[in-house]
């Protein structure tokens, strides 16, 4: 073949290097990322170019699968601090006075996929981290005090009636009304979502909830029941329907953007935790069933308790490594927390730590975000991409060489009485347990004349957008019972857009 007249830059703009240049994975030097290795300049590459294939290989392997749920999102690391005394309740080291834990935040919406704009209207995830000096504790919200089910058999076919249609791949108004309409107690949330807290101007601009029921437990063995409130210190900020559609279009990563630059100009965000305390003996006949995550308590029965600050002051390095692959699990518990008999936050436990094995590895855990910051024993060992091992130390217990083991019996100090026969039943109702009452109180008493307004024209515009019969008109059923005002306001508004 006739010799090429080329320049090695034709095609390119050359670019200065005065690094000592590259090297394989291997360390070795890599001889060139700009030319494959050929056969004459036109000629067929050849295997051996190690670089090439190293190149290509490895990219093909560079993304890890998003999170089915919550996949786009960002976060930003900080530190929590308690100021007020609230031991109590909770033993726990990161909520003693004066105490300052390190801590991870990320936010997210639930249905989109990674490249999906910040803007759709959706629920916000508030996933925190804390590194606390007794191991990671993590808090795994939203920015909503309650959910769309209470049973997490139901979790999986809730996410999926708000993703994507399986033939067309589209999303689907009528699916997403199709579910919440058969399952009647998504009403608070759904109110909730639609109303002007379901776009929220900026991460920095909601609260963050725990939205479960959790239990706390003193330094004397006391328990008590908590809900966790992180009120905003930027004030609640939200966005029209219009600029949110405007923003999809412009900027998909508005929110993502937004935190990343406040905190890059130094206006770092922060947050004021408070909870509410119930004794927790009252929770046999509370009105409404505590552990039932489609309610709230009503500040006026369990008002907010001061407990300290969250501040996000530092932005991630690396977002793949950091925030991508960060491990958020409701399984993550310390000393002087415990669950609940939420039957979310149970299945939850399990759901989390599964989903990350499968996701980021087996051992996620020994990556720098998820590793605790107090020094391990935990008896798993070795898997893909082990990094720490056992060394010669015993990998069974009990042993005789030293290694330590637990071995509590009896009661666990954050546990409840149970007992009855094996069933397969919705929770038991307290006195005032129904769907409608609470987001009948959100749309008539929290809502002014404005957000009710804005809220008809949000839910009848939603069910315009392609929302048919049979769904429909369980759909106007659906609001009449959370008000019946509402439900024929919202009716009409539909006649009015559809004219
Ligand atoms: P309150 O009047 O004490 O509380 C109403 C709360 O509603 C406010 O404190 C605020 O919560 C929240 N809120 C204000 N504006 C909006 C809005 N546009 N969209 C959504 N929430 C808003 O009454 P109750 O505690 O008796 O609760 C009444 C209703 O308020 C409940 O049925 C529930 O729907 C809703 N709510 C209650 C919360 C609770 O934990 N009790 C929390 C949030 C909402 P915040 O201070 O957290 O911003
Ligand atoms: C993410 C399952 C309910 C908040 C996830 C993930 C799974 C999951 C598998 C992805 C985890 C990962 O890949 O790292 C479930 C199940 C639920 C449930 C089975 C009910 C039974 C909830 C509830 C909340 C919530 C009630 C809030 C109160 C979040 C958040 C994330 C998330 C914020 C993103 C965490 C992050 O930023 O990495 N959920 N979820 N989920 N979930 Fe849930």
């Amino acid at each position: 073949m006739k010799e090429s007249k080329l320049t090695e830059t034709q095609g390119h703009v050359s670019a200065s290097n005065n690094a000592t240049g590259s090297t394989l994975d291997s360390g070795a030097p890599a001889v060139s990322d700009r030319n494959s290795l050929s056969v004459g300049s036109n000629g067929p590459l050849l295997l051996h170019d190690v670089r090439l294939v190293e190149t290509l290989a490895h990219f093909n392997r560079e993304r890890v699968p998003e999170r089915n749920p919550h996949a786009k999102g960002a976060g930003a690391f900080g530190v929590f601090e308690t100021t007020e005394d609230v031991s109590r309740y909770t033993k726990a080291a990161l909520f003693q006075k004066g105490a300052r834990t390190e801590m991870l935040a990320r936010f997210s919406t639930v249905a989109g996929e990674q490249g999906s704009p910040d803007t759709w209207r959706d629920v916000r995830g508030f996933a925190l981290k804390f590194y606390t000096s007794e191991g990671n504790y993590d808090l795994v919200g939203n920015n909503t005090p309650v959910f769309f089910v209470r049973d997490p058999m139901k979790f999986p076919h809730f996410i999926r009636s708000q993703k994507r249609l399986p033939g067309t791949g589209l999303r689907d108004h009528n699916m997403q009304w199709d579910f919440w309409t058969l399952n009647p107690e998504s009403a608070h949330q759904v109110t909730y979502l639609m109303g002007d807290r379901g776009l929220p101007r900026t991460w920095r601009h909601m609260n963050g909830y725990g939205s479960h029921t959790y239990m706390w437990v003193n330094a004397q063995g006391e328990r008590f029941w908590v809900k966790y409130h992180f009120k905003t210190n930027q004030g609640i900020e939200c966005m029209t329907d219009e600029e949110a559609e405007r923003l999809a279009g412009t900027d998909a990563d508005f929110h993502r953007r937004d935190l990343a630059e406040a905190i890059e100009r130094g206006e770092y965000p922060s947050w004021t935790l408070y909870v509410q305390v119930m004794p927790y003996e009252d929770a046999k006949n509370y009105r409404f069933n505590p552990f039932d995550l489609t309610k709230v308590w009503p500040h006026s029965d369990y008002p907010l308790i001061k407990v300290g600050t969250m501040t996000l002051n530092r932005n991630p390095e690396n977002f793949f490594a950091e925030i991508e692959q960060a491990a958020f699990a409701p399984s993550n518990l310390v000393p002087g927390i415990g669950v609940s008999p939420d039957k979310m936050l149970l299945g939850r436990t399990f759901a989390y730590a599964d989903a990350q094995r499968a996701r980021i590895g087996t051992n996620y855990f020994q990556l720098p975000v998820n590793k605790p910051k107090v020094p391990t024993n935990s008896y798993t060992f070795d898997g893909h991409m082990t990094y720490e091992h056992s060394g010669t130390a015993p990998v069974y217990a009990p042993n005789s060489y030293g290694r330590g083991w637990s071995d509590e019996t009896g009661p666990v100090e954050d546990g409840w009485e149970a007992d009855g026969e094996l069933v397969r039943s919705a929770y038991e109702l307290h006195p005032e347990d129904d769907d409608f009452t609470q987001p009948g109180t959100l749309v008539r008493e929290v809502f002014d004349d404005a957000q009710r307004e804005r809220f008809v024209r949000t839910v009848a515009g939603h069910l315009a957008d392609g929302v048919v019969e049979p769904v429909l008109s369980r759909a106007f059923q659906y609001w009449r019972n959370v008000d019946e005002n509402i439900g024929e306001r919202i009716e009409k508004a539909y006649y009015e857009i559809k004219k």
